[in-house]
């Protein structure tokens, strides 16, 4: 009975807890930025035609040196390996490399692309990485540091690396959450001591670093968590393994500042309202924005984690590999209205396959009708041409109208777009550089 009081409690609860809404003026205030830019945007349509990907290297640029101005502030020797994963477009890549960072790689594919850029700083971390992956590592051991993901490998690299008479820079991934799907990666920190022993045995085979990565941070709680656990195995750990590391890569992971935003689909009262079948609110609740931590001050608290947990026992460098932070505002996707069923509903030219999932299901984001811009915002359902309902650009449009042959814009779709776009029923957009 009190079980069933309290469930019914925390129904009501999440039922009642919605996130901040996004003010309308915020929104404005975003589109209007690109907006101001529509003559530009237009003339790419023309010149390259629709549905496209934009590309801006000017925005990566300016995001590289936000991200080290950030966190080289207060980490001296910073390392920055942008996460290929999050955007592998090669332009992108090459745009990170010319502004002096390195790369992140999760696969062979990935890895040979950034050795066809010439990348000179690489590490390759990822489970499952399979022979083939490992010699392409070896093959090219001055340029890339394995990230191994568990003992069989270890041993796997050490096989591997001896058969092809090289030594390999190494460093070992630890689990963040040893609970649920996320501890498939690296291994726990309770065998890190054990690690150190094993690779001690493996002549080809040089550990000299630990990695750890969490995801989708808002802001720097769960990075700072594991940097105390960490700092507790070390603190027991032998000095003399303690002294062979020479960086603690801490992963990506950061949110950009702007905050999450969310449809109400998206949010614990709206999913619960799903699955009871209720109607809720109608027009639906939203969007929400959540906020971020801004970058200046992820870098302060994890500076001072860093300093309190790892400092007593490792004097070594601090690497990360920022993917979304870095990627999300520098690409954008332009579509044109082909049909128009009523004054709400319009089907464009590109399909979600662009994107490879559901994604505006979910996360809002401003569609900007470029032809004939206006502020105010006006429902409609703005969809795309695959065979399918979960085939959504959004639930609204800016714009003092929208009629066939309309350009419409998405701005800030760099991450986690371009790399998950698949060929289902039509073909991928093309893309232009701006
Ligand atoms: C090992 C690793 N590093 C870095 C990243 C990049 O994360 P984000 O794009 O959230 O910064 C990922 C993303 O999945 C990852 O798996």
């Amino acid at each position: 009975m009190t079980d069933d009081r309290e469930q019914l409690t925390r129904l009501k609860k999440v039922l009642a807890d919605r996130p901040p809404a996004f003010p309308p003026a915020e929104r404005a205030a975003f589109v209007a930025q690109y907006f101001a830019r529509r003559e530009e945007f237009l003339a790419v349509a023309a010149r390259h035609g629709s549905p496209l990907y934009v590309l801006e290297p000017a925005v990566l640029r300016e995001r590289a040196d936000r991200f080290r101005a950030a966190f080289g502030r207060v980490f001296p020797g910073l390392g920055v390996y942008y996460a290929v994963k999050s955007n592998n477009c090669p332009e992108v890549a090459r745009t990170f490399l010319a502004a002096g960072l390195g790369l992140d790689v999760s696969s062979g594919v990935e890895l040979s692309l950034a050795l066809s850029l010439d990348a000179k700083d690489i590490v390759f971390s990822g489970p499952g990485k399979v022979d083939a992956e490992l010699d392409l590592a070896l093959g090219h051991a001055d340029r890339v540091v394995v990230l191994m993901d568990s003992f069989a490998e270890l041993e796997r690299l050490q096989r591997l690396a001896a058969a092809a008479g090289v030594t390999v820079r190494a460093g070992v991934r630890l689990t963040t959450d040893p609970r649920g799907l996320w501890r498939k990666f690296g291994i726990v920190l309770d065998r890190l001591a054990d690690f150190f022993t094993a690779a001690a045995a493996c002549p080809n085979i040089r550990l000299e670093g630990l990695q750890a990565h969490s995801s989708w941070n808002l802001d720097p709680g769960r990075q700072i968590a594991f940097l105390a656990a960490l700092g507790k195995t070390l603190a027991a750990m032998p000095a003399a393994d303690r002294a062979k590391i020479r960086f603690v890569d801490i992963g990506g992971g950061y949110w950009p500042e702007e905050g999450e935003w969310a449809l109400d689909a998206a949010t614990p009262a709206g999913q619960l309202e799903r699955l009871l079948n209720l109607e809720g609110p109608y027009p639906p609740a939203g969007p929400f924005r959540t906020p971020a931590t801004p970058i200046d001050e992820f870098a302060d608290q994890i500076a001072a984690a860093v300093k309190e947990h790892l400092a007593p026992h490792v004097r070594c460098r601090i690497c990360m590999e920022p993917g979304r932070w870095l990627v999300h505002r520098g690409m954008h996707l332009l579509m044109t209205v082909v049909d128009r069923k009523d004054a709400a509903l319009v089907i464009t030219d590109a399909g979600t396959n662009a994107v490879g999932w559901e994604r505006f299901e979910l996360d809002y984001f401003p569609v900007l009708n470029l032809t004939r811009p206006s502020t105010v915002e006006t429902p409609c359902h703005v969809l795309g041409c695959l065979c399918t309902p979960h085939d959504v650009w959004g639930y609204s449009y800016y714009g003092a109208d929208v009629q066939p042959g309309d350009v419409l814009l998405i701005p800030t779709q760099g991450a986690y777009t371009f790399s998950l776009r698949q060929e289902f029923i039509k073909p991928l957009p093309r893309l232009a550089t701006i």
